[in-house]
């Protein structure tokens, strides 16, 4: 059978390159492409099996390469004798990489064997990274000592939704941050809410931070590695990393839904969890549009719900929360590979009568079959205090009812496998420096 193949190749390899793949007679070079758009019009369109791809070709990125792999294109990169080129590659998801001076033969056997394969076999972006950034073997940045030690790509990932109406997504998601990160588990709190990001300035962190716009930008282009993410989320506290998100919502289309699922990838092999603050709208734009490549405004939330161990679905304890959390319900679960746990939020008897968890519960068992473990009572004195004072309740408000059941709603999340006793940091309480990072 003879082998369709497209070529994208730079000027200073190709007519090389081109004679040596002439002389293959089990291939046939259907089209020679002089860029980027013409071969992803060209795979599109059916033309080939392979494509011949070099790493310097303009343009190239984690979409471009998500667009091949959909059109059923398998990809060989070719490299010259720059290392940071191979890499590159990989961090994109390209497994097959071969250099530019290869003779015809071993062009031969790579076109092969990948076009015989199941369709793209890559290994794991954190086992790579972990590979090649110069990390030690546990997977973390070489100076990064006082995370406890974990197998790189074990972390949990818990997604944290709730539909519209505030019923304290980014609320829940930076206390059960804290909660862990106080007991000794590492975090990553991504703030990946693509119409109002503010985990930043829940937290009182400075407002210049790169974080998400500049993870999705490195995800993007194939540059984001363990180190590169470590970088743009740093501690806050001790084993509590943030990545701020967006600056602005209107630049929601940098937020991909690749690049989500890259770095979620690469974040089990940072942390023991990552706690994701979603945005409220699960609309998928692909079945509206044309254009299957066009951003997706709710990609990145999309992408964080599919990827996560648990998702949490938070409503507000209200008439109007607990109708739009039951009606949200198939919608998320349709997206989540996980069954979501439900939490309510702001529960108080002023709305719901009196014993308004019994009640709250009650009524959805009976009405809409669903049942809730967790409730968080409404305080507004406690969690006035932490967003004036941007810290979290286990610093503001220790011995509520609220942080109580924060706290024992994160006792349920799971963290990593557990490691040997002598791994474990000493259980300490969190020192309260969040709030000294405020822009002050
Ligand atoms: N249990 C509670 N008691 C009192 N106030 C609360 C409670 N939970 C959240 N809040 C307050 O409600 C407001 C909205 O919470 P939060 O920002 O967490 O909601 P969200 O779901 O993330 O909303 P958004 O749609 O803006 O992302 C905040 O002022 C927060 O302090
Ligand atoms: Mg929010």
């Amino acid at each position: 059978m003879t082998l369709r193949v497209l070529t994208a190749i730079e000027p200073r390899h190709e007519a090389a390159v081109m004679t040596r793949l002439g002389a293959i007679a089990t291939i046939d070079v259907v089209r020679r492409c002089p860029d980027l758009p013409d071969l992803l019009a060209a795979g599109a369109a059916g033309l080939a099996d392979v494509a011949v791809v070099s790493a310097g070709l303009r343009g190239l990125d984690r979409d471009s390469l998500a667009q091949l792999r959909e059109a059923d294109v398998h990809v060989i990169g070719l490299i010259g004798d720059d290392e940071a080129e191979e890499r590159r590659l990989r961090q994109l998801g390209v497994a097959t990489i071969v250099p530019a001076d290869s003779g015809p033969e071993e062009l031969r056997e790579a076109i092969e064997r990948l076009a015989a394969s199941t369709p793209h076999t890559e290994i794991g972006d954190a086992e790579w990274a972990a590979l090649e950034s110069g990390l030690d073997p546990a997977g973390r940045p070489a100076d990064d000592d006082s995370e406890a030690p974990h197998d790189a790509a074990k972390g949990r990932v818990v997604a944290v939704w709730g539909p519209v109406g505030s019923p304290g997504r980014t609320t829940l998601s930076v206390n059960l941050a804290g909660e862990l990160a106080a007991t000794g588990v590492s975090v990553l709190l991504i703030d990946a809410d693509t119409y109002g990001a503010c985990v930043a300035q829940v937290l009182g962190l400075l407002d210049e931070a790169a974080g998400m716009a500049a993870a999705a930008r490195a995800a993007e282009v194939g540059t984001l590695d363990l180190a590169t993410l470590a970088r743009l989320a740093p501690r806050v506290d001790p084993g509590f990393r943030v990545l701020t998100g967006l600056p602005s919502a209107d630049r929601w289309p940098e937020l991909r839904a690749e690049s989500m699922t890259h770095l979620l990838d690469l974040a089990r092999g940072l942390v023991d969890v990552v706690i994701v603050d979603c945005a409220f709208c699960l609309e998928d734009d692909e079945t509206l549009s044309y254009d299957t490549r066009a951003p997706r405004r709710n990609g990145a939330t999309l992408a964080a719900i599919a990827a996560a161990d648990t998702v949490l679905a938070v409503g507000a304890g209200d008439p109007v929360g607990l109708q739009r959390l039951v009606r949200g319900l198939p919608e998320l679960r349709e997206h989540s590979g996980a069954d979501p746990t439900v939490v309510v939020n702001r529960v108080r008897a002023s709305v719901a009568g009196g014993s308004p968890e019994r009640r709250i519960g009650e009524a959805l068992d009976r009405f809409a079959g669903v049942s809730v473990e967790h409730f968080v009572p409404e305080d507004p004195v406690a969690f006035d205090r932490c967003l004036l004072s941007a810290r979290l309740l286990l610093d503001e408000a220790p011995k509520s009812l609220a942080r109580a059941r924060v706290r024992a709603l994160a006792a349920t999340l799971p963290a990593v496998a557990e490691p040997a006793p002598s791994a474990r940091r000493r259980i300490r309480p969190r020192s309260a420096t969040i709030g000294r990072w405020s822009t002050a």
